[in-house]
């Protein structure tokens, strides 16, 4: 941990502990779990085997003989033996009941036009049709990747089913990153085919989406990684509205394809329960995202268990989680949780303020939506520019979620009461991309909620606090360390896409007693965040203790981002700090210091911008690029970040006097604090 992070922990200890909220009781009197007995079920001495009880809520082909294989640990199989598709168990396995029921609402940004209402039925002829095509048109076939770089649509959950259904392992990428961004994606990956849209609306423009492609094949085809098909889904089908132009003998229109696939079905493929289900990359500390790699049986396991007991989704409930697909928490709680328990999910295109606050609410509203699922960044958006515009609409929430960062009690507080209206059970959902599925919550029908902390570990997950030396922190002690979880669960992901040693060097090295060890627990999972433990067990969480800059509750790698700016010829170095937003949360600040001979100038540093947007995508851009004459340096070199981020943050810099170059210090201090 570096010492800019341990103050913030120490500091951040000194909060007051919130007085409890209690659930509604007309929520309580309906909710999926009431039994408070789960916590002893799902107790230690209870484990491995109490996860039973989330594999039933799935039909399985061949029920499963083993529930927890260790022998390769920490690369862990569940439900060993089992035979399982997720296609099957999202779709087909609802038909008989609930075939006219809508599965997905569509929510288009732009007002006039129509919502789509995709019912069961029409879901399984769509998956079917699509896994056809890429079955029988892309060539595609078990255990083969394919990376999809889609907008928010109904057409890629249909695409993420489709190949689930024929065992192809998806790999999507966030619609907002950039073409250079899925190449390196769909180079790690091996993909040989991209899925992609030609355009969608954000912020009420049409965005021509394809043209990403394009760079997307070049710079993969450059690292070595041939695409030969681009499959291209149509905003408006049968008219293309992108302008860049389709490559001949590349590009092919899927809504044309289609055509040749009507009434087609595919049987779904038996899949191993431990078979990978898809790829979901994120930022670690290195620059190269790593892809977390997903199993069949035990994620939509512990999706559809956590989607019932924490989202309490019933069969009547409609169901909106405003994250992007392109997330894990659009994979396992918009598109295969609540799938799998036969809800109707809501995706929406756009951005929640277009094209205006109140925008979010009419759609609660219209489609008389009563779970919602969103993030910190957007309920503080949604506070500062439409602090009242829940009031003016007819909607009720029994239950919302906050996902993705740490929520302030205030922030929470206006959640609770203005978008809740006081009506609403609140859960805050601690959990990362690699852990597939919540870790801590409080479960909605038993525990009392606390604003700012997430609560308990949940059933079956036992989390524990580590000081650097790997000392566990006395229970309850009110004291910050590194959270761990000792045991593995369902949802955990399998290994790192292509790297086992990457895997275990970063999430298990640092506090595994025996490498050699078979024995689960030798090996606890470290999540690479702060937490403090306050005596009722519930846990906050603080933050990152590793180069993890979490804006607007979406993971960036310092490393990721200072390559990009070093792709600008003038740059010699560059490093990024986290400076306290009120919005984002957090957001980046950029120094960079240029090579001899060069000048700073306000066209260079907006050079540095375009650069971060070409290389990741817009959501990378920092607050401000700051081109500074020297690094603050160690004397062995080392760029002191921490001082760069209590400059940017107006904090105490401290002590810097052993510094290679103290002087530079109070040079940028005058720059950036003017
Ligand atoms: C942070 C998103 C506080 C945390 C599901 C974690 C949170 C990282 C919360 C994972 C929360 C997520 N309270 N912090 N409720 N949820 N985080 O992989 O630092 O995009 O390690 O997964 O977000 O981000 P990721």
């Amino acid at each position: 941990m570096s010492q800019g992070e341990t103050s913030e922990a120490q500091i951040a200890v000194h909060w007051q502990e919130e007085d409890y909220f209690y659930p509604p009781r007309d929520f309580v009197a309906q909710a999926n779990l009431t039994d408070e007995s789960v916590y002893d079920r799902f107790s230690l001495d209870n484990f491995p085997n109490c996860f039973k009880e989330y594999a039933d809520l799935l039909d399985w082909y061949e029920y499963w003989d083993e529930i927890l294989d260790t022998s390769d640990a920490p690369c862990y199989k569940w439900f060993k033996g089992g035979k399982i598709n997720a296609s099957y168990n999202c779709v087909d396995r609802h038909l008989a009941r609930n075939k006219n029921k809508t599965a997905i609402h569509f929510v288009p940004e732009l007002e006039e036009e129509k919502v789509e209402h995709i019912t069961y039925q029409e879901l399984y002829v769509r998956v079917n049709e699509m896994a056809a095509l890429l079955r029988d048109f892309a060539g595609l076939k078990r255990g083969d990747r394919v990376t999809l770089h889609m907008p928010m649509s109904a057409e890629l959950p249909i695409t993420m089913l489709a190949c689930a259904r024929l065992g192809v392992i998806h790999s999507q990428v966030f619609g907002g990153f950039s073409g250079n961004a899925a190449a390196d994606r769909i180079e790690d990956s091996g993909s040989r085919v991209l899925i992609t849209m030609d355009s969608y609306y954000r912020g009420g423009k049409l965005l021509d989406h394809k043209k990403k492609a394009d760079e997307a094949v070049a710079k993969a085809a450059q690292d070595g990684q041939v695409v030969d098909k681009v499959l291209i889904w149509q905003r408006y089908p049968g008219k293309y509205s992108a302008q860049t132009p389709l490559v001949e003998g590349r590009d092919f229109l899927v809504n044309d394809e289609l055509k040749n696939f009507y009434g087609a079905r595919v049987e779904p493929e038996r899949m191993n329960a431990e078979d990978p289900l898809f790829l979901m990359y994120t930022s670690g500390t290195t620059g190269k995202p790593k892809g977390c790699q997903h199993g069949t049986g035990g994620y939509l396991a512990y999706v559809t268990g956590t989607s019932k007991y924490v989202q309490d989704i019933h069969p009547e409930d409609v169901y909106w989680c405003m994250a992007d697909i392109g997330w894990i928490t659009g994979h396992s709680y918009i598109v295969y949780g609540p799938l799998a328990l036969c809800a109707s999910s809501v995706i929406y295109e756009g951005i929640p303020n277009y094209p205006d606050p109140g925008r979010p609410w009419r759609i609660a509203q219209n489609l008389d939506v009563n779970i919602f699922h969103t993030a910190p960044t957007a309920i503080r958006a949604l506070r500062k520019i439409g602090p009242d515009e829940p009031a003016k609409y007819n909607y009720k929430f029994k239950h919302m979620t906050t996902v993705g960062e740490p929520i302030e009690p205030e922030v929470w507080k206006w959640y609770y009461n203005v978008v809740g209206k006081g009506q609403a059970a609140i859960v805050d959902t601690w959990w990362q991309t690699e852990t597939g599925g919540f870790l801590c919550s409080t479960l909605p029908g038993i525990s009392p909620m606390k604003p700012g902390s997430a609560g308990k570990g949940m059933p079956g997950i036992h989390p524990i606090i580590l000081d650097d030396e790997g000392v566990e922190l006395p229970r309850g002690a009110g004291k910050a360390g590194n959270i761990c979880i000792q045991n593995p669960w369902p949802g955990m992901f399998q290994t790192i896409w292509g790297d086992r040693d990457r895997f275990v060097t970063n999430y298990f090295a640092r506090y595994c007693k025996n490498p050699d060890s078979k024995d689960w627990r030798d090996w606890p999972y470290m999540t690479g965040d702060a937490a403090v433990e306050a005596p009722d067990g519930y846990y906050r969480i603080l933050g990152r203790i590793d180069d993890v800059i979490n804006v607007s509750g979406h993971r960036l790698g310092t490393k990721e981002l200072e390559s990009a700016a070093l792709v600008v010829e003038e740059v010699a170095e560059s490093a990024v700090v986290p400076v306290k937003d009120d919005i984002k949360g957090v957001t980046p600040d950029m120094y960079v210091a240029l090579k001899p001979g060069f000048e700073a100038s306000d066209e260079l540093a907006q050079k540095v911008i375009n650069a971060l947007i070409s290389e990741i995508g817009p959501i990378a851009k920092p607050r401000k690029v700051w081109i500074v004459p020297d690094m603050p340096k160690t004397r062995s070199g080392k760029i002191m970040r921490r001082v760069l981020a209590s400059i940017s943050n107006n904090t105490d810099v401290g002590d810097v006097m052993t510094l290679a170059n103290p002087d530079v210090v109070e040079t940028i201090r005058n720059q950036v604090q003017k």
